[in-house]
Parts: structure tokens; C-alpha cells; sequence
């Protein structure tokens, strides 16, 4: 049979006309990526008359009085390529079988920023964080992640970007490589100050992909978050005489701190006395905002052992630990 009657046959082909159609296509669907090579075969039950198409070569694939055609091509480069393959029955009619081709290309690059934004951001207010996943395809395939790396190291998932299948399936461009953006909407906190960002791109091709399925990450963009001043001391503090005054607080930029005693400022006293026992308030100011945090200072003295040397200093959490110890001891 040569080209031209081939193309009129071709021409004629409707899938699913034919009753007894017995063209096995295998495996039924191929996941290939871009520039490889690939092959399915055709199998019939009974010797015959079968072909491919398109056939990719210079000559027309086709088979007289044959069980088995194969369908190879080194390099795939089609991609929206859907073979079929079909057989001519000498009693009438033709029949065909599709191969169902996903052809795919990992990202070249998958990169996160802030848009319209840069520099550090202020808590409470909102950002979009975008992901570029530049140049991959089919990109309903695609499924992408955003995650933060707090300071501690420890990794959250952000949100998760569902499958988009129903749009992109619509509009047969969608098949080749194309520039996509992401884009999740956040409102930092304190906790995120020297936190970090960053989102992965999945190209998740089912059972026939590669497994598992292969993923890109973004660089990280580290995140400078300015706040207002927060205190982290409790209420109440129980110091030592001759010890001196201390209170945790944060803020970015850093807050300068002022004390206060029945309304007069003052410098903290750095060897305290019983005289020094009383409620003090702290004003701590930055350009975010401020605070003030009142705390009652106990001074003890004497009977407390020489073992109990920890420093009153820092955080709630030591002069916690002294409180206890203390207690513990008389
Ligand atoms: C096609 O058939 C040939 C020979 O029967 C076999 O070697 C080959 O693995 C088959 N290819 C596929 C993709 O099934
Ligand atoms: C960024 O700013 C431009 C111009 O001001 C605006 O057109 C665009 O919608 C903004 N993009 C986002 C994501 O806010
Ligand atoms: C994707 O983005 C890159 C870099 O910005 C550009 O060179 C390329 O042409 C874009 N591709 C498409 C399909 O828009
Ligand atoms: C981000 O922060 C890390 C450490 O926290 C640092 O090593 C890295 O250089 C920073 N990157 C940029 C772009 O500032
Ligand atoms: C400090 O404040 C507390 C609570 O307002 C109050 O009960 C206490 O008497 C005050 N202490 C001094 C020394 O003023
Ligand atoms: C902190 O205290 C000062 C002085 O008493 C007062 O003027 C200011 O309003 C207070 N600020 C806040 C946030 O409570």
C-alpha cells in the first residue's frame, strides 16, 4: 500500500466504529520527557493489515499480515503528539486505538520574592509572596508548596497549590512549557523575625511518572520582620540582694527601654537593695510601636545558701527557675 491511499484510509478513521476491534495498545498511556526516547506496541488477535500514525519516520509505519507493529521514536519532541494505531480488516471497516502521550519538562528554575515589596517587612500588615516556576510543562501537573523554616530549623508547610486540571485540560497550548506564578498572601508576625521562606514546585505524573515524582526547590528568602516592642518577664520578680535587674524584650529595630519608679526614671539599680523593692514600669519604644510592662520586685536577702549562686538575670524563664529555688530552700 503506498502513502496516498494510506492518507485517504487515515482520513477515514473514526475510533470506535469498528465492532470487533481487537488492537491492544501497550502500555495504554506513556509519560515521557521531553527529548527522550519512547515506544508502545500494537497487538492484534488475528494476523492483519496495521499501522501507526504519525509514524515519525521518513516511510509511513505500516504492516500487512502482521500480528504486532511497534511504534519507536528516539527523540520526542511533539508535544501534543497522539498516536493511534489502526488496523484495516479485509471484510470492511477500520478500527483504531490511541496512545496517550504526556510528554513533560522539569522546571528550569523555580525562584520565590515578594511582589511589589522589598526589604524588611512590618508585622500585622499583608505581602504576596510569589513562586516563579519558570518554563516546565504540562503544567497542570504541577503542584506547589510554600514553606517557612523558622529559626529553630523547624519546616512548616504554608499552603499547598491544588491541581488545576480543569482549566489548563481546556486549551491544548497548555501542553507545551510555560512561565507560571503562585502567589500566597501573608501577614508576618514576630515569631517569623529571621525566619525563612521558600517554595518547591512538583511535577506529579501519576503511577506512570517518574517515582518519586521529581521536585524543585526555591532558594530561601530570608525574612527580616520589624515589630513593636514585646516583654517577656513575668509580673513579678524575686531578686537577691546585691543582684541586679533585668527584663526581656524584643522588638526590631530594637527598642530603646526607659524605667520607671513611682513615675520617676531611672537606671536600673545593679546591686539591689531592700530599699529597692517595689513595682517598676518599663517603657520600651521603637518606630513600630510601644510598651509598657509593670513588674514587682521582691528583694530577699540572707538565708539563702550558697549553692542557690544562679544569676537573676535574662529571661522569665530563669527568674522562674530562682523563684522555685528559693522556695525549695527555706
Ligand atoms: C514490544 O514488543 C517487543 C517484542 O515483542 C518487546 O521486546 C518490547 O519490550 C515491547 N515494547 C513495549 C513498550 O511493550
Ligand atoms: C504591583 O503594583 C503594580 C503597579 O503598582 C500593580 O499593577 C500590580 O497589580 C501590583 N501587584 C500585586 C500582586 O499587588
Ligand atoms: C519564561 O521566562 C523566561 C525568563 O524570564 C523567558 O526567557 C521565557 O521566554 C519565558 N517563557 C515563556 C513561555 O513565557
Ligand atoms: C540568609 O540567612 C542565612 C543565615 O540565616 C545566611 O547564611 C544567608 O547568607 C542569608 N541570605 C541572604 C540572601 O541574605
Ligand atoms: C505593687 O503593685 C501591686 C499590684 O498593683 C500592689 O499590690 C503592691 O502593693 C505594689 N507594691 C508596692 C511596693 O507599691
Ligand atoms: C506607657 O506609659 C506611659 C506613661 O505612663 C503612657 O504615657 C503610655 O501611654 C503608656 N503606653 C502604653 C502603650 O500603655
Amino acid at each position: 500500500m503506498h502513502t496516498l491511499s494510506l492518507l485517504l484510509i487515515l482520513h477515514l478513521l473514526k475510533p470506535g466504529v469498528y465492532e470487533s476491534c481487537s488492537l491492544v495498545v501497550s502500555p495504554a498511556g506513556l509519560v515521557v520527557k521531553y527529548g527522550a526516547p519512547a515506544s508502545a506496541n500494537c497487538t492484534s488477535d488475528t494476523v492483519t493489515s496495521m499501522g501507526w500514525e504519525p509514524s515519525l519516520g521518513e516511510s509511513p509505519l505500516f504492516g500487512t499480515e502482521v500480528k504486532e507493529l511497534t511504534w519507536r521514536v528516539d527523540s520526542l519532541t511533539d508535544w501534543n503528539i497522539k498516536p493511534q494505531c489502526f488496523e484495516i480488516s479485509e471484510v470492511g471497516g477500520q478500527c483504531a486505538r490511541v496512545l496517550k502521550v504526556t510528554v513533560y519538562k522539569l522546571p528550569d528554575r523555580v525562584s520565590i520574592r515578594y511582589v511589589n515589596h522589598s526589604g524588611p517587612v512590618v508585622e500585622g500588615h499583608q505581602y504576596s509572596l510569589h513562586c516563579f516556576v519558570q518554563n516546565t510543562a504540562p503544567i497542570e501537573h504541577l503542584r506547589v508548596t510554600f514553606f517557612k523554616v523558622s529559626t529553630n530549623g523547624e519546616r512548616t508547610v504554608l499552603y499547598t497549590q491544588p491541581l488545576n486540571n480543569d482549566i489548563h485540560q481546556l486549551n491544548n497550548d497548555m501542553r507545551q512549557p510555560v512561565n507560571e506564578s503562585y502567589s500566597l498572601q501573608f501577614s508576618p508576625t514576630s515569631v517569623d523575625d529571621g525566619a525563612q521562606w521558600f517554595c518547591s514546585a512538583m511535577l506529579d505524573l501519576g503511577p506512570e511518572g517518574p517515582r518519586p515524582p521529581a521536585v524543585m526547590e526555591s532558594d530561601r528568602l530570608n525574612t527580616t520582620v520589624h515589630f513593636a516592642p514585646e516583654f517577656s518577664c513575668s509580673a513579678k520578680l524575686e531578686v537577691r540582694a546585691g543582684e541586679g535587674l533585668t527584663c526581656d524584650v524584643r522588638g526590631n529595630p530594637l527598642p530603646s527601654v526607659t524605667w520607671l519608679r513611682d513615675g520617676q526614671i531611672l537606671t536600673p539599680p545593679t546591686h539591689l537593695s531592700r530599699e529597692d523593692a517595689g513595682n517598676y514600669t518599663l517603657m520600651a519604644l521603637n518606630r513600630i510601636g510601644r510598651a509598657n510592662h509593670t513588674v514587682e520586685v521582691e528583694v530577699l536577702h540572707g538565708r539563702v545558701a550558697r549553692g542557690a549562686s544562679c544569676q537573676a538575670a535574662g529571661s522569665a524563664t530563669v527568674a522562674v527557675l530562682l523563684h522555685q529555688l528559693i522556695h525549695w530552700l527555706y
